[in-house]
């Protein structure tokens, strides 16, 4: 029942799509734009820095605040609370890539994953940033910082909480949907017509 309700609380606080919000706010829908995507990169391609720092931090907060919530006040058995942070965490990036009220057409799920690895483990959410800034730094290509962040989830699932193989399991969907998220740019990338980051687009409004 507990993974229920975190599953449940996750999605609710996923579904809060920032980028569609601040699209929204400067009168276009984000995912008519770009790459389509309503996440962080789409939000700065299209709209600017301003635009995409808010996709950011909203999107990572609405991980960052239900973990918080859960790791504090959900009564978890002993042992079985970490396990629930992941599945709070599950159901937020669903939210996000998934959302109800946009008829399921959401994001990539990569600042929720982000915000998800430093609320559940400080150590998980250092090491995300700190490949992603270098990979992202070196090739431009935030999608291939994306797809290295979300494959350390299970990495670090594998070093700090060996023998954990439910939590293994959870973390390895985290990587899962993210890759197929992420199939078109990984295709892009293969032959060469990625997007790189400061490529900005024209909008029409
Ligand atoms: O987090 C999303 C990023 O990895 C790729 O975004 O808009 O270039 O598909 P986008």
């Amino acid at each position: 029942m507990g993974i229920i309700i975190c599953l449940v609380v996750g999605y609710a606080f996923g579904c809060f799509s920032t980028g569609y919000i601040v699209g929204k706010m400067n009168h276009i829908d984000i995912r008519n734009y770009g790459s389509g995507n309503s996440g962080t990169t789409n939000a700065l391609r299209t709209l600017g820095f301003k635009a995409g720092l808010l996709t950011f931090l909203g999107d990572a907060l609405k991980a960052i605040i239900p973990i918080m919530l859960i790791r504090f006040y959900f009564p978890a058995p002993e042992g079985n609370l970490q396990l629930l942070l992941l599945y709070t965490g599950l159901g937020v990036v669903l939210g996000h890539n998934f959302p109800a009220w946009l008829h399921f057409k959401g994001g990539k799920g990569i600042a929720a994953t982000a915000g998800v690895m430093l609320a559940f483990d400080w150590r998980f959410g250092l090491a995300a940033a700190v490949i992603f800034v270098i990979l992202v730094a070196i090739t431009r290509y935030v999608s291939l910082g994306s797809l290295a962040l979300s494959l350390l989830f299970p990495i670090g699932v594998l070093i700090f909480y060996p023998g954990q193989i439910h939590m293994l399991i959870v973390s390895l969907i985290f990587t899962v949907l993210a890759y197929v998220k992420h199939r078109g740019n990984i295709t892009r990338l293969l032959n060469g017509t990625e997007r790189k980051l400061g490529q900005k687009i024209e909008i029409n409004k």
